[in-house]
């Protein structure tokens, strides 16, 4: 794919480190050894380095000797790692013995790797859950400046290029926060905007979604995403946005003109932004299965580091296109 190949080459002219915590897990092995091949990272994995090796041997993966490995359960970073996370968290009542305990879960030292410079971005959750790759984020790297809410993006490929950018679309919050409030849907839009224009690399035309379009239906859940649309268009003049719409006012154009008429988002929306988790977690999975999409991604948004989140059904592709945009993300391309 044209888009992916374009990230992998970027990553290589200006190679960074990713941290691959779940080190002894198949797809994540595969995928290591893929990226080491191409060369367009480096690859840290985490684990047990005779079993890292024992795995690869037996999977016939012949590159996995170019990436680090880092044990867990022995390293000589580890008292550095648990002294910092102790005056990270000594607010929330964080003591020595229990960062020392904590810092031999691969997750947490992963995202100790980053915050000490010793790693530039992570890629988990192939065998992980979301929350448990997302609460050492939060907890350690914390959000960017200037923003309260990580969220998580998807890049759709779709085969019909009818849609959005030439079959492109993004699709937010997918991934991460159940159900966020308007000011928070508000920056979500935002965030998303900017992913599309670094990422996707297109200009957004961001569709704020609703089962009501313009005061078509009255009810709370509409007014959340209608005073979403007016914050996120304050936030970010330089944004074109609209709301609320529903999805067949968004992207098919004869629906938006009929049922928002002057609209210059609906009938061309790119990007959708979903009023809650469950509806865009259901709507990615809906479409990458029932129309043969690509969903890339989850992306997140407004993480101080680069640090993406796997769905456990995910292939060894799915793994190696979300580490060359980790790494491109590292490296400041986007
Ligand atoms: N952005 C930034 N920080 C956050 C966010 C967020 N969206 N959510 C929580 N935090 C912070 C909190 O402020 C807190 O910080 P503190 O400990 O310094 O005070 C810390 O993270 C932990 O917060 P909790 O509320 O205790 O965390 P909780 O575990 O309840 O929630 C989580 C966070 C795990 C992300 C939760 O919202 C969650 O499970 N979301 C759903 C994830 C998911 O299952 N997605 C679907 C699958 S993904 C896929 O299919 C691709």
């Amino acid at each position: 794919m044209e888009f992916i190949e374009q990230l992998k080459q970027r990553a290589s002219e200006n190679k960074k480190r990713i941290v691959l915590p779940e080190g002894l897990e198949e797809r994540t092995l595969r995928a290591a050894n893929t990226i080491l091949t191409e060369g367009f990272a480096d690859v840290i994995l985490i684990g047990n380095p005779q079993k890292v090796n024992e795995a690869a041997a037996g999977f016939g993966l012949e590159n996995i000797d170019k990436a680090t490995v880092v044990d867990p359960e022995n390293h000589d970073k580890m008292d550095a790692y648990a002294e910092m996370m102790v005056e990270i968290r000594k607010s929330k009542g964080m003591t020595k013995d229990q960062a020392l305990e904590l810092i031999k879960n691969p997750l947490f030292l992963a995202v100790m790797m980053i915050k000490a410079g010793d790693a530039d971005g992570e890629v988990a959750g192939a065998d992980n859950a979301t929350g448990d790759v997302l609460r050492p984020a939060f907890q350690y790297v914390k959000t960017a400046p200037g923003i309260s809410v990580v969220s998580g993006a998807f890049i759709m490929i779709l085969k019909d290029k009818e849609f959005g950018e030439d079959g492109m679309m993004v699709f937010a919050d997918c991934a991460v926060h159940p159900n966020p409030t308007a000011e928070e849907l508000a920056e979500i839009a935002v965030a998303t905007g900017r992913t599309t224009r670094a990422i996707a690399g297109f200009e957004p035309k961001i569709a704020m979604l609703s089962f009501s379009t313009k005061g078509s239906a009255k009810h709370e859940m509409v007014d959340k995403v209608a005073t979403a649309t007016e914050l996120a268009k304050q936030m970010a003049p330089d944004l074109k946005i609209d709301g609320e719409l529903q999805s067949d006012a968004a992207i098919i154009p004869a629906i938006g003109q009929k049922k928002a008429p002057g609209s210059e988002i609906a009938g061309q929306a790119n990007v959708l932004v979903f009023p809650t988790l469950e509806t865009g977690n259901i709507a990615y999975k809906l479409v990458q299965r029932m129309a043969h999409a690509e969903a890339i991604g989850p992306v997140l948004q407004g993480m101080a580091a680069p640090i993406n989140d796997l769905s456990r059904g995910c292939s060894v592709s799915d793994i190696v296109n979300l580490v060359a945009i980790t790494a491109n993300q590292a490296a400041g391309n986007m």
